[in-house]
């Protein structure tokens, strides 16, 4: 069985990522025929300097080795090392519904933001359908939000196969439960991202000092129980989140371990959770070379292009340009 996920590399990798999506990525490879992708060509929606740009995808790349992500058992690559996604995107918007693409949620958001809406953020979850599609994937690892532009993938794929014959998989998701929306430290009604501002989120990279001021500041509540009620006590409940996906577990287990603690304890332990967990991530980042992550990626970008070409020459034979 097939999975695949891609991660833009539109900012620095932060916590949030790491929970909810890379340290699943790691799970998962050891169970299935994995495909993860620093889709450099979707942070391009959002991002327009080359010079801030090119050391995220370098970035990215790194970590994706670093966690523990073993290019002998994943096909690791940049998703514009493989040109045939934009080949398919495109083969896929000459056959989507503009519609269908405004009334993507995601879509919505970021232009009632006010972020400039290029074309590129409306085509989006085409390019994403043709990430997906062109490996029948099966199955697709994401965060809540993704699920819309997943179901679309869905309907792009049966339109397809009814229009020009049975060739792509319906993919499905795989959710992460409860970890799909790691809070902002200081805004827990918010999700944990770069752009709210540095004391809002934990990067991979962070000095342990760092993690200890970040978490010892994290806004809580004027209660003193430590229990899960993300409606009631958002603070509290991110970070017991956050403990209980570093730790691999349940939150029963985790609710009573802190059931007789305080806050102060509660913040300093997940700290210490989250600085052991970031550690060898961090020492393996350092120690690679430039010449192992490039080389892993030569690999991953070779594998991929031969199984992107594999399902375009039957693409273009289909629709009638091969
Ligand atoms: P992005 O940087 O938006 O491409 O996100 C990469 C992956 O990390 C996606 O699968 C997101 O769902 C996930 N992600 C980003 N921010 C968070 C967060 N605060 N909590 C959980 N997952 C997140
Ligand atoms: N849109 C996804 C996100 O923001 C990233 C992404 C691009 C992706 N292509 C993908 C995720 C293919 C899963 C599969 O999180």
């Amino acid at each position: 069985m097939r999975v695949l996920s891609g991660i833009q590399p539109s900012g620095e990798l932060h916590l949030g990522n790491y929970v909810g999506a890379l340290k699943q990525f790691v799970e998962l490879q050891n169970d299935y025929e994995s495909f993860f992708s620093v889709v450099d060509l979707h942070a391009m929606t959002s991002l327009h300097d080359p010079n801030e740009l090119r050391p995220l995808i370098a970035s990215a790349k790194r970590v994706f080795l670093a966690i523990g992500l073993n290019p002998e058992k994943s096909t690791l690559f940049v998703q514009s090392d493989v040109p045939a996604h934009t080949e398919l995107a495109w083969i896929f918007a000459t056959i989507t519904p503009l519609g269908e693409l405004e009334r993507m949620t995601q879509y919505k958001d970021k232009k009632a933001q006010g972020l400039e809406a290029n074309a590129g953020l409306l085509t989006y979850p085409l390019l994403m359908a043709a990430d997906i599609l062109m490996y029948r994937a099966e199955k697709v690892p994401v965060g809540e939000d993704q699920v819309q532009h997943l179901e679309l993938t869905g309907d792009i794929a049966k339109k397809f196969n009814k229009q020009f014959g049975e060739l792509f998989v319906v993919p499905k998701p795989i959710l992460r439960a409860g970890v799909s929306r790691i809070k902002s430290l200081q805004d827990p009604e918010k999700k944990m991202s770069k752009s709210l501002g540095p004391k809002h989120y934990v990067g991979l990279f962070e000095h342990a000092d760092d993690i200890r001021d970040k978490f010892k500041r994290a806004v809580t509540d004027s209660e003193h129980d430590i229990r899960f009620d993300p409606d009631n006590k958002p603070g509290i409940s991110n970070l017991l989140t956050i403990y209980g996906a570093i730790q691999g577990q349940p939150m029963d287990e985790v609710e009573q371990h802190f059931a007789d603690k305080s806050y102060t304890e509660l913040k300093e332990e997940v700290a210490e959770a989250v600085i052991a967990e970031l550690k060898p991530i961090q020492q393996r980042a350092e120690e690679l070379s430039d010449i192992d992550v490039a080389a892993a990626f030569k690999q991953g970008a070779e594998r991929a292009q031969a199984e992107a070409e594999k399902t375009m020459r039957e693409v273009r034979k289909r629709v009638g340009i091969a």
